[in-house]
């Protein structure tokens, strides 16, 4: 049985005075195995952040089902931990009362709960740290943080969400490998968002292209490059190139479609001059 399953999830948003609807994801398909790391890649807007938001159980879909260990879910629960983007640490609170936050809600006992904490400090690489705040840290240990913090309550499930992305390059790599060293410890199973192709291959078992707006599964991939990865050997090996390469293509494929999809609906105007005079335009209805 499959550790997390999507089955035909829609999401379709009403937003604004007008209630316009928007189309975010149309039959999402998902399963992700017992201690799979399984990343989902896609053109901006496709859905990727919605559909996380919907696994987490923190907002409603349309249609459809998500189920933990074969059990429908419908609210957010600690079997599954989520990591954002934004590093959502509580700027008052130092490192380790950001760790130990989640073993309070849970209810752990006090020792028992700071025994767990620091586990998670030294596995994260924050020893002495402990007693900053996050206005103290760098980008890279913030996230570092959040990680903890997440792990620290032993969610089956960790749902992430371009954990990385607003990290420097460098940082990025390397928390990526810090990323793999905790995954290989912990053998989590793992939902990845990300719009790096690279980093995609690095870390996972598979990836799912997603479609342009509204997100559909196009494909998913295997990433049949054996464990443990190590970068430096990885990079030059042909079978690494050869998926990012195809990776690339494939959401190049799905960004392009979506400017043409524009262009189309553009061509029926006989005044239009394609996808930027409609840009335009807009700018002038605008200002009228
Ligand atoms: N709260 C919301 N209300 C209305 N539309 C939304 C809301 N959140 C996201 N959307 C729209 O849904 C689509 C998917 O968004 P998102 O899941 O953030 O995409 P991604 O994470 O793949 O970039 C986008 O077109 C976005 O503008
Ligand atoms: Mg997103």
């Amino acid at each position: 049985m499959a550790k997390l399953a999507v089955k035909h999830v829609s999401k379709v948003y009403t937003s604004g005075k007008e209630s316009r609807e928007v189309e975010a994801l149309a039959g999402i398909d998902i399963e992700v195995n017992e201690g799979e790391f399984f990343s989902l890649i896609g053109p901006s807007g496709c859905g990727k952040s919605t559909l996380l938001y919907i696994i987490g159980g923190f907002i409603p879909f349309t249609e459809g089902k998500i189920l933990v260990d074969g059990r429908e879910v419908t609210s957010p629960g600690v079997d599954r931990g989520i990591v954002f983007q934004e590093f959502a640490l509580f700027p008052w609170k130092t490192v380790i009362e950001n760790i130990l936050y989640g073993l309070e809600q849970k209810k752990i006992a006090k020792e028992e709960r700071l025994v767990i904490a620091r586990k998670y400090v030294e596995m994260t690489s924050l020893r002495g740290m402990e007693n900053l705040y996050p206005k103290e840290l760098s980008g890279g240990m913030k996230q570092r943080v959040a990680l903890a913090r997440t792990l620290a309550y032993d969610p089956d499930i960790l749902l992430m969400d371009e954990p990385f992305g607003a990290l420097d390059a460098q940082t990025r790599v390397f928390m990526q490998d810090e990323l793999l060293r905790i995954w290989e410890r912990t053998r989590k199973t793992v939902l990845f968002v990300t719009h790096s192709i690279e980093e995609a291959v690095h870390l996972s078992d598979r990836v799912a292209i997603f479609s342009h707006r509204p997100g559909r599964i196009r494909e998913i991939l295997p990433i049949d490059i054996p464990r443990p990865r190590i970068r430096e050997e990885e990079v030059s090996r042909r079978q690494y190139i050869k998926l990012v390469q195809y990776l690339w293509k494939a959401v190049e494929k799905e960004v392009k479609g979506f400017s043409y999809s524009i262009g189309k609906r553009v061509d029926t105007d006989p005044e239009d001059v394609g996808f930027q005079g409609n840009l335009v335009k807009l700018e002038d209805a605008k200002r009228k």
